[in-house]
């Protein structure tokens, strides 16, 4: 079994065949909103000249620090006028299956619950504060949510061909733990690292991780690590740049894929475009966040 506390196989007691939950605002007590307003305000304090224009601008449409955890019922509207996404609440994670069909009908699932005070740096399990303040600000941006529709599409056939370890690969490099080039430097734009204060710092500015630039195949290939902080970070040219990438048809793509090896994480390519070559000494002293 999982560690993880909030995993279900089948929608539990009130969740609807969609897996979906009501949120349930009123029922959050004023330490959990407090949670929200501790966290939204820390990061804020990193962010500005570390996360993408893209994160920054979304996260001020959706006015997600109106005072503790964002009401659903508040922000699906503005969300919707803007690119038609909508975010759904469901009781933890759910399976690959119902997670695709959400994207590809362009509504985000999010955790319900917050993190407690004493995880306030590192929990492995998304809860709201990851999936709403890491995760939506970037689905207001027009390609970032083709990108994450198609990809729930991607995901859908990507199942029924066996190739879902490939296919993840690529959320993970991106969707989570992504960097893009800007005008102004590299920035931030992967949810899990804009909603932890020591990653994103980590992120851009540890000499340990590699950063190498996007390329698909590549990271299709690359092994992740879900524990600590990434050892690579793969950095795009631009949301649009990704999304051309990947409107392209995978299946002769999986089909090279068949018979190649996995990469480690710390591995370095010659055909890689290294941006930054890696220490590694954070990881090689044992990781765990303490930079
Ligand atoms: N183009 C992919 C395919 O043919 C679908 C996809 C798009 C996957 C965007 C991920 C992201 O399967
Ligand atoms: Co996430």
């Amino acid at each position: 079994m999982s560690d993880f506390e909030h995993v279900f196989s089948e929608p539990p007691p009130g969740a609807a065949v969609d897996w979906t939950i009501g949120q349930d605002w009123r029922a959050y007590s004023g330490i959990e909103h407090e949670t929200w307003d501790i966290l939204y305000a820390r990061q804020m304090e990193i962010l500005p000249g570390r996360a993408s224009d893209a994160f920054l601008n979304g996260l001020k449409a959706l006015d997600l620090n109106a005072g503790g955890i964002p009401d659903f019922a508040v922000i699906n509207p503005k969300l919707q006028a803007l690119t038609g996404w909508t975010v759904v609440c469901v009781p933890g994670l759910v399976p690959d299956a119902v997670f695709f069909d959400h994207l590809a009908n362009r509504r985000f699932p999010s955790g319900q619950f917050i993190r407690k005070r004493d995880q306030l740096d590192y929990l492995q399990e998304p809860d709201i504060f990851h999936d709403v303040f890491g995760h939506v600000p970037m689905l207001t941006d027009p390609d970032f949510a083709d990108y994450m529709q198609a990809y729930g599409v991607g995901g859908q056939r990507a199942a029924g061909l066996g190739v879902l370890d490939q296919l993840a690969r690529l959320y993970w490099y991106t969707v989570e733990f992504g960097l893009m080039q800007s005008t102004q430097g590299l920035r931030i734009y992967g949810a899990g690292i804009v909603s932890s204060a020591t990653e994103s710092v980590f992120a851009l500015e540890d000499a340990s991780p590699n950063r190498i630039g996007f390329d698909l195949e590549r990271v299709m290939r690359t092994l992740y690590r879900i524990d600590d902080f990434q050892q690579v970070y793969f950095v795009i040219p631009s949301i649009e740049a990704l999304k051309a990438v990947t409107l392209q048809d995978f299946a002769p793509i999986y089909e090279r894929l068949k018979g190649a090896s996995d990469i480690a994480v710390e591995t370095v390519l010659p055909g890689d475009r290294v941006l930054s070559r890696g220490t590694q000494a954070y990881a090689e002293r044992g990781g765990r966040f303490a930079v």
